[in-house]
């Protein structure tokens, strides 16, 4: 009897107490509310109000989401934007060319004329956020079903932003939280204007590349400059010689203290994708199914696009961003799996079920609601796989070749020039196809593509069943003997949509010629995958997805119900967040620990002038030499170039400003430890570590290797 409530309470501790020190990304408006205390009491002098404020100027106005899906802050009343390197890739691959290659040497504006535009590059400032759930789920019922629901609810979204962009100058979006239990709306600033001032080279900002990516201890010193341009106004304008620099209403400050063990950090920026509540047959599906095809599919493209990028310069320059693209999350997968099985996280998900459902069986109220969670879950996992995993190979696999994805962009088009529509959307669409048609073939190599045409092909056939497989595969198998590459020879050598000239030119008439692509084989190619899948894969998955999120949305309410010993932060959705934690190093594996920092020395210790990614340039070995590292130096006089700490970030917090207690800069965000990988599906405090670079490499490669040291007279500097 003893020992069973032994075990009960050891149980009970161990699952229920599921929010691990320094988990969480947190809502800035609700800081006050939920984490002021707990992070004053780890070592913040600011108030909840100082770093999220409507009334007032505060640290929210110094960070922007960059681009798509990066993070940047303010840190000059100029505008100067510091954000990664690895943020700012494709635009300094945009200025480069084989003759004049910014990647390989960088690239420092001297003054504001040489500072470079980037068309379509924006950074967009949180005017201010606000719960709007009550008005959003205003009407709608329980007995509503899924298509009734998102009207509904779209409906709400569609007025309440409305009322946001025609009363004011600014954007909104509205986006649910907790699996759609809480909506909350964003007012935003976007600004268009947004130059690339600096970058160093890659043998600085990409050192280690992809071998270190995702690895501690770390050496690249990932960051790149931009600044922000308005209109006289201080407002988002397009691109024009007349823009001025903006005027932020916040800059942050950057110290020159640096980071100690353990002192408090926090990183403040747009974390993309989380999943942390997943019932554990999602987990399953994705440590054992999901994750390890993708990382085979992935490894074999990789294989193919390393060859050629060694061969050629011209190969290496237009394929260096979509392999760092696809290498990254190959690795993040791979890790992450291996994360999760050393956390045994099925097992723990399993125990928090099981502990779940008994407090639903012992709650009358809650049964009701809840009894039939986990085996819904299971019942609709059991064919969600079976989906997943084909449509795996479909996205990773056949759109991983170039040209069919290429091909998948003319689809609709096509379809509607055979059927004999033109609607106005026609000429839009040809009007688009021909605007994208120079930045495919500027990164494109035909017969890269026709190796991975093969390998991907000869893949899909060896792990998905016949059944699964698009008719062409039959096709291959009779007229080939299931040759793949002799099949990917014959379709290159007659395809057109590999030749520029010849797409440009039926582009031009494509009303005629259209007729010449039906007959492509890779138009062929396209057509007999894109059928398959969107027969037999989509409708099923998509209906699937439905109830799993309706599931997914069940299982939230009812832990915030139920299991109410925890605070629960919603999952990362690309909106604005706050993390905070300490400064760690960590065990990685048995008998290992890892210091929470790197300097100078170690990049020198790796170098390899054999090995690209570990080429150390003269002009740093120099400064390393002599020791020049003036006030960028530590205590002990090394240069530190990176640390690790417990923030709960992810994908998109790359670029993120790292505050200590007072608010002062001190690193910028950029990767996540490999053996922490796992933090997006389940956080360990033990190891799980941002890796943030530290601002005084920074200021230290700006200043004493570029010699751009004019544009720290910009800054805040905080010694
Ligand atoms: N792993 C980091 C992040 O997820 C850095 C990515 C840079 N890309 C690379 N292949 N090195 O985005
Ligand atoms: N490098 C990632 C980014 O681009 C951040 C690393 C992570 O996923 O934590 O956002």
């Amino acid at each position: 009897m003893k020992k069973t409530i032994l075990f009960l309470l050891a149980f009970n501790f161990f699952t229920l107490n599921i929010l691990r020190a320094d988990e969480g990304m947190w809502l800035p408006m609700l800081l006050k509310s939920l984490n002021e205390s707990d992070m004053q009491s780890k070592g913040l002098k600011l108030s909840a109000e100082d770093i999220y404020s409507i009334n007032k100027s505060s640290l929210k106005d110094a960070v922007v989401q960059f681009g798509g899906g990066c993070t940047g802050e303010i840190i000059s009343d100029k505008g100067l934007l510091l954000t990664n390197h690895h943020c700012g890739y494709g635009q300094i691959q945009a200025h480069s060319t084989v003759e004049n290659d910014l990647l390989t040497n960088g690239f420092w504006a001297m003054n504001q004329s040489q500072e470079l535009s980037n068309p379509g590059l924006t950074a967009t400032f949180i005017v201010r956020m606000e719960d709007v759930t009550a008005k959003v789920l205003n009407g709608v019922t329980d007995n509503m079903n899924d298509a009734e629901r998102d009207k509904k609810i779209n409906e709400a979204i569609g007025v309440l932003t409305k009322e946001v962009t025609s009363s004011s100058k600014f954007g909104a979006f509205i986006r649910p939280f907790y699996y759609g239990n809480e909506y909350y709306m964003f007012v935003t600033e976007t600004f268009r204007d947004v130059r690339l001032v600096g970058a160093p080279p890659s043998s600085i900002g990409k050192f280690g590349g992809d071998t270190d990516n995702w690895m501690w201890p770390r050496h690249t010193g990932d960051f790149s400059i931009f600044r922000i341009y308005a209109n006289k106004n201080n407002e988002p304008a397009d691109y024009s010689a007349d823009n001025v620099p903006y005027k932020p209403k916040h800059v942050i400050p950057v110290s020159l203290k640096g980071a100690e063990e353990n002192d408090f950090t926090m990183v403040y920026g747009f974390p993309g994708r989380t999943t942390e509540y997943l019932s554990s047959y999602a987990v399953n599906m994705i440590m054992n199914e999901s994750d390890p095809a993708k990382v085979k599919i992935r490894e074999t493209r990789l294989r193919i696009l390393d060859e050629d990028m060694k061969g050629s310069d011209k190969v290496r320059i237009q394929y260096s961003a979509k392999y760092a693209g696809l290498a990254n999350y190959w690795k993040k997968w791979a890790g992450e799996v291996n994360g999760l099985k050393k956390l045994d996280a099925l097992n723990k998900k399993k125990a928090f079920e099981q502990e779940f459902q008994q407090k639903v069986n012992s709650d009358n109220a809650a049964k009701e609601k809840y009894s039939n969670l986990f085996s819904d879950f299971e019942k609709n996992y059991a064919q969600y796989s079976i989906l997943n995993k084909q449509r795996d190979y479909y996205v990773e696999g056949i759109l991983g070749i170039e040209a069919v994805n290429y091909a998948l962009t003319f689809n609709e088009t096509i379809d509607a020039l055979v059927a004999g529509k033109t609607t106005t959307d026609l000429a839009k669409n040809i009007e688009k196809l021909k605007a994208d048609l120079p930045a495919f073939f500027k990164d494109y190599n035909a017969a890269t593509d026709e190796k991975i045409c093969a390998a991907m092909l000869k893949m899909v056939s060896e792990n998905l069943d016949k059944s699964q497989q698009a008719d062409v595969f039959a096709e291959i198998e009779k007229k080939h003997k299931g040759d793949f590459s002799k099949f990917a020879r014959e379709v290159y050598s007659k395809t057109i949509f590999t030749s520029e000239v010849k797409m440009i030119a039926v582009l031009n008439d494509l009303g005629k010629s259209y007729k010449k692509l039906l007959k492509d084989p890779v138009y062929l190619l396209m057509k007999s995958s894109y059928n398959k899948f969107y027969k037999d894969v989509r409708p099923d998955y998509n209906a699937l997805d439905a109830k799993i999120a309706l599931l997914n949305r069940t299982y939230m309410k009812g832990m915030r119900e139920l299991m109410t010993n925890k605070k629960y932060y919603p999952d990362a959705n690309s909106t604005l967040r706050v993390a905070y934690g300490k400064v760690k190093g960590y065990n990685p594996k048995d008998g290992v620990f890892y210091n929470y920092y790197t300097t100078l020395n170690g990049l020198i210790e790796k170098e390899n002038p054999l090995v690209d990614e570990f080429i150390v340039s003269p002009k740093l070995k120099d400064l390393y030499l002599k020791k020049d590292y003036g006030q960028y130096a530590d205590k002990n006089g090394e240069l530190r170039v990176a640390f690790c700490a417990s923030n709960h970030t992810t994908g998109g917090n790359s670029g993120s400003p790292v505050f200590n207690g007072e608010g002062q800069l001190i690193g910028t965000n950029f990767d996540r430890n490999w053996e922490g990988t796992m933090s997006d599906i389940m956080y360990n405090p033990d190891q799980v570590r941002n890796i943030v670079l530290d601002v005084r490499y920074t200021l230290f490669v700006i200043d004493k290797y570029a010699g751009a040291g004019y544009l720290l007279n910009e800054m805040k500097i905080v010694k």
